[in-house]
């Protein structure tokens, strides 16, 4: 049996479908906030991995874990400390009791020993726990990853459509690498098997780099509008981010994100062809898609 931690979420549903699609018997736990609807015969079950409530019942019988629990956005106890580095020992540490074959632990490129990024540094730290483990493992780090019901890019999709102009934060030269969902999945199966990349960190991203003004460039002529677009420096939007975070459950932009930014999210064209064998998708191409990236907005 397969365990998906945080199979409920983005990536998570993706893996899962793909899984069930295969055959294997899937077992999804997260804490139960979101309704999926997961595929028929997939095992729903409830599991905190802050607290470790539920945990080891999900984890009883699995031989195989992806885990894919994150939080992007701190909110009461979901901290990134809690969620990403303890939560992530939590699950090496009850994957080691259960007798775990693999697990895939879906981290993030930027990941690395930095307290000025809490996100990253939460990231590095959780790495460390899978790496220090008897487990086998391999750790994926994709870039932003796009897909029909992403966060980044239908947010931005919001923003495009009803604001009057499009505020670009900082000088919008930050290069992304941007990944389609199914090509993320396609890696994270291939690495639930032993001997493919085995006790590895694998960067992931797509077939093209794009600088943040070129994502906005592309969502503006996806959504037909020729708004003007006005940079705002980093610095100036941070006291409005911070307000927002303490007032709002769901802000549009927080001061960690503002952070990262301002720091190129990609890694080698070639990343995914050589470790995997396949071209990725590019964010252009998705664009297109009928039910692609951005095109269904989830407001
Ligand atoms: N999306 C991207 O662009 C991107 C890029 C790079 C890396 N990643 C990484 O990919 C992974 C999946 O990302 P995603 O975008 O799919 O995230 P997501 O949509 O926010 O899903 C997060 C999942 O984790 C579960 N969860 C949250 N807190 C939990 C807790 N305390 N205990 C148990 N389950 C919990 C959520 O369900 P409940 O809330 O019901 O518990 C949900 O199933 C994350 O590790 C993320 O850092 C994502």
């Amino acid at each position: 049996m397969i365990l998906v931690t945080g199979g409920t979420g983005f990536i998570g549903r993706h893996v899962v479908a793909r899984l069930a699609e295969g055959g294997k018997p899937v077992r999804v736990a997260a804490r139960g906030s979101r309704k999926a609807g997961l595929p028929d015969g997939v095992e729903q079950v409830t599991a905190d991995i802050v607290s470790g409530e539920g945990l080891a019942e999900a984890m009883a019988g699995a031989d195989r874990v992806a885990h894919l629990v994150a939080v992007i956005t701190e909110k009461g106890g979901q901290r990134f400390d809690a969620v990403i580095r303890g939560g992530t020992a939590n699950v090496v540490s009850e994957a080691e009791k259960a007798g775990v074959k693999k697990l895939v632990y879906v981290s993030a490129i930027g990941a690395a020993q930095d307290p000025k990024y809490p996100y990253w540094h939460a990231k590095w730290q959780a790495e460390q726990a899978v790496a220090a483990s008897n487990l086998n493992y391999t750790i994926l780090r994709p870039s932003l990853v796009f897909g029909p019901e992403d966060d980044f890019f239908n947010r931005l999709q919001r923003l495009i459509r009803h604001a009057p102009i499009v505020p670009v934060a900082g000088d919008g030269k930050t290069r992304f690498q941007p990944i389609w969902v199914e090509d993320v999945v396609t890696c994270v199966v291939a690495c639930l098997n032993e001997g493919v990349h085995d006790r590895e960190i694998v960067e992931i991203g797509g077939s093209e780099y794009y600088t943040y003004n070129e994502i906005i460039d592309l969502i503006r002529r996806k959504v037909g509008t020729r708004k003007p677009t006005v940079h705002v420096p980093l610095w100036a939007m941070r006291p409005g981010a911070r307000v927002l975070q303490a007032v709002l459950p769901s802000p549009p932009v927080t001061t960690d994100q503002l952070a990262m930014l301002s720091k190129d999210n990609a890694t080698a064209l070639d990343a995914v062809p050589k470790a995997f064998g396949f071209t990725p998708m590019s964010l252009r191409d998705g664009l297109g898609r009928p039910q692609g990236p951005a095109g269904s907005d989830t407001a």
